[in-house]
């Protein structure tokens, strides 16, 4: 029938890395200077919801995020629909009586279920949400492994959205990137306490884009060849075996200290990067004091490349860190919570 559409629905929850990925070995298959690993959130939170469609009655491959048409024709996004069609042709080509789905434009519509502009590593989601609806689509027997091969080229860290829980993404060493994937360190099961709590500074968008960022760094950082080459394999390691042991002071110790040293590295950049604000660093001083207070380490913050903390904690100690962080909500100008409920700061990891 010419006026057939096929459609698949998927989602993908926001990933926040605990071992940052910060430096492109190739900016255009996106592949990393260093391996990294983050924390999956509750596909209940932070998510992107995508739906995929294709029909001979499509004109050209169309974008829609939050209700706005966007720009297909960026290398990323071309990359994404290259390789899935790549895929899709070779099943049609061993079976015939498949529908010629290759052969059609796309249209993808998506939907972010919080502020796409508050820098909460929406690009991850995205691609993720958009490279599984589309294999859904195609019904390719395709792993959440060989998915983050095509995610990755979306959106670096978007490769670890496609799995939950704790995961790693592999840097790999082949030029094409074929050994660049994702993998799962962990399920989220496997740690059931793990929380996070989201601080969203107000109308905070990233000053230098993430890519930008990360070819000045690699380019201009003396801090930068130490972190990528030494500090993080040895992070890597060590941040696996407090996962798999539910080792939680290991754990919070290993995400500080790599915040820190991203951002280490940001401000060692020429001109110099600034994620941080005044308000990400009383969130620090604030989890300094929830664990000097504690007597152990408690809390463990975390920011990305813009200014918004987020803090991972275990449930028994939700009273003291999501309240003691919900009070500097609260006297602090420039924080704000998500505004779904008063709870809505507070992400469950599962
Ligand atoms: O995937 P990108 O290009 O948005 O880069 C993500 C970089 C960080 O969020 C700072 C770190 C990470 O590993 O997610």
């Amino acid at each position: 029938m010419a006026s057939e559409i096929h459609r698949a629905s998927t989602t993908a929850p926001v990933n926040i890395a605990v071992i940052k990925y910060w430096g492109k070995r190739d900016p255009k298959l996106n592949l990393p200077t260093n391996s990294s690993l983050s924390v999956t959130l509750s596909q209940s939170d932070l998510r992107t919801h995508t739906t995929a469609s294709c029909s001979p009655t499509y004109t050209h491959d169309e974008l829609i995020l939050n209700g706005s048409s966007q720009d297909v024709s960026g290398a990323r996004t071309q990359a994404c629909f290259r390789e899935l069609r790549t895929l899709r042709k070779q099943l049609e080509t061993t079976n015939p009586s498949l529908p010629a789905l290759s052969s059609m434009p796309l249209k993808i519509v998506s939907e972010n279920n919080f502020p796409t502009a508050a820098g909460l590593a929406s690009s991850a989601a995205g691609f993720a949400a958009l490279v599984r609806s589309i294999a859904n689509l195609y019904e390719l027997p395709a792993s959440p492994t060989e998915l983050s091969r095509i995610a990755r080229q979306g959106s670096g860290s978007a490769c670890r959205s496609l799995f939950g829980g704790y995961v790693g993404w592999e840097q790999g060493s082949q030029p094409d990137g074929s050994d660049s994937l994702a993998f799962e360190v962990a399920p989220a099961s496997h740690w059931p306490t793990m929380r996070a709590v989201i601080l969203v500074v107000s109308a905070a968008k990233k000053g230098v884009s993430s890519t930008t960022g990360m070819q000045t760094t690699v380019a201009t950082s003396s801090l930068f060849p130490v972190r990528a080459n030494d500090t993080v394999p040895r992070r890597m390691a060590e941040m696996q075996t407090a996962i798999q042991e539910r080792d939680f002071e290991s754990f919070a110790k290993l995400t500080m200290m790599d915040s820190n040293s991203f951002h280490a590295t940001c401000l060692d950049t020429w001109p110099p990067i600034f994620y941080l604000n005044d308000v990400s660093r009383a969130a620090i001083k604030a989890v300094e004091a929830i664990n000097h207070a504690a007597g152990k380490i408690v809390a463990a913050y975390t920011f990305d490349a813009g200014p918004n903390a987020v803090v991972y904690f275990e449930e028994e100690n939700e009273g003291i860190v999501a309240g003691a962080l919900r009070k500097l909500v609260g006297e602090k100008e420039g924080w704000k919570g998500e505004a779904k409920s008063d709870d809505a700061v507070v992400e469950k990891v599962v």
